[in-house]
């Protein structure tokens, strides 16, 4: 695991819950509202709404996603990626072992867990407890990578490391396949702790090879233009958690477009993926919004 960023130490260090301003109405967003946040809780409640809600945290969906790329190495044509994002784990009883239930039957080459272990923003026992049951299996079968998100302390990735998930946070590592080989490139959290560094992240990556970045938030696209990234893969957004009945997100947690928020999206020559995640922030509902598996499949163009 690279090393922790200033603004991580900084970030960490101070006690209780800590706020950084970020673009928005009068620097304020969905995540600054905790009052309002509460009322709207109370709000669904009352009507009965929050218990539906509360069931579709369970209502998880595989989705099957095939991107071919030009510059992909002829060996790596097929590599199977399943990506997991924004466990939020520790409240959500039962979800490690439907997780791990909805995943046995598939067949992937690697597993890369997308950030935000954790619910809350102090590492809990429970967090640790819960995020085993997950990578234990998972690590049974194939090589497991790991990046950061806002919710996860920096003490998250060195447990995850131990187990034998290889964190990257602004570092790459090398895939090698006949002889032939991708860079799979990962970030601390831009959201938050703005620890992402990309020039450390690519040190040393040959600028012609086959590139994938992991990024927990899909704000990274701001600072990606010039790099050559074949593909991305985000979380963060929950694709919105609470959408209306046609998909649209009303909130995103994101400065950038909605465009990025969730599924396939594309900057500049870099192709992108934001998956909808697997658990929830804030209140503990989705809506129209299915938390999710993603397993992707690369293929030669
Ligand atoms: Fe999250």
């Amino acid at each position: 695991m690279g090393p922790i960023s200033g603004n991580r130490v900084e970030i960490e260090q101070k006690t209780g819950k800590y706020k950084l301003r970020r673009p928005g109405f009068a620097g304020l967003t969905w995540e600054d509202m905790e009052r309002l946040e509460r009322l709207v809780e109370k709000g669904l409640r009352l009507s009965g709404l929050y218990r539906i809600g509360f069931q579709n945290l369970f209502d998880l969906r595989i989705e099957r996603v095939e991107i071919a790329f030009e510059r992909l190495p002829e060996a790596f044509d097929g590599l199977r990626v399943l990506w997991l994002s924004d466990f939020h784990i520790e409240p959500l009883e039962g979800l490690p072992e439907a997780l791990i239930k909805a995943v046995e039957p598939l067949d992937f080459d690697i597993a890369v867990l997308g950030g935000d272990c954790a619910f809350h923003y102090d590492l809990t026992e429970k967090a640790v407890e819960q995020m085993w049951k997950i990578a234990k299996p998972l690590l049974k079968r194939v090589l497991v990578y790991g990046i950061l998100g806002n919710h996860d302390r920096y003490e998250m990735g060195r447990i995850l490391e131990n187990w034998g998930v290889q964190m990257l946070v602004n570092e790459y590592c090398r895939l090698e396949r006949d002889g032939q080989c991708v860079y799979l490139a990962g970030v601390d959290d831009c959201h938050y702790y703005r620890g992402d560094d990309l020039e450390a992240a690519l040190a040393g990556i040959p600028n012609d090879c086959f590139k994938i970045l992991l990024s927990h938030s899909p704000e990274i696209v701001n600072k990606t233009d010039g790099y050559l990234f074949d593909l991305c893969l985000c979380g963060h957004t929950h694709g919105g958690q609470v959408c209306l009945p046609n998909g649209f997100p009303p909130v995103t947690c994101s400065s950038v477009s909605r465009r990025f928020a969730k599924g396939l999206w594309k900057k500049g020559g870099m192709i992108g993926y934001t998956s909808r995640g697997l658990g929830v922030s804030g209140i503990s509902v989705r809506f129209f919004c299915p938390p999710e598996i993603t397993l992707l499949t690369l293929r030669k163009k």
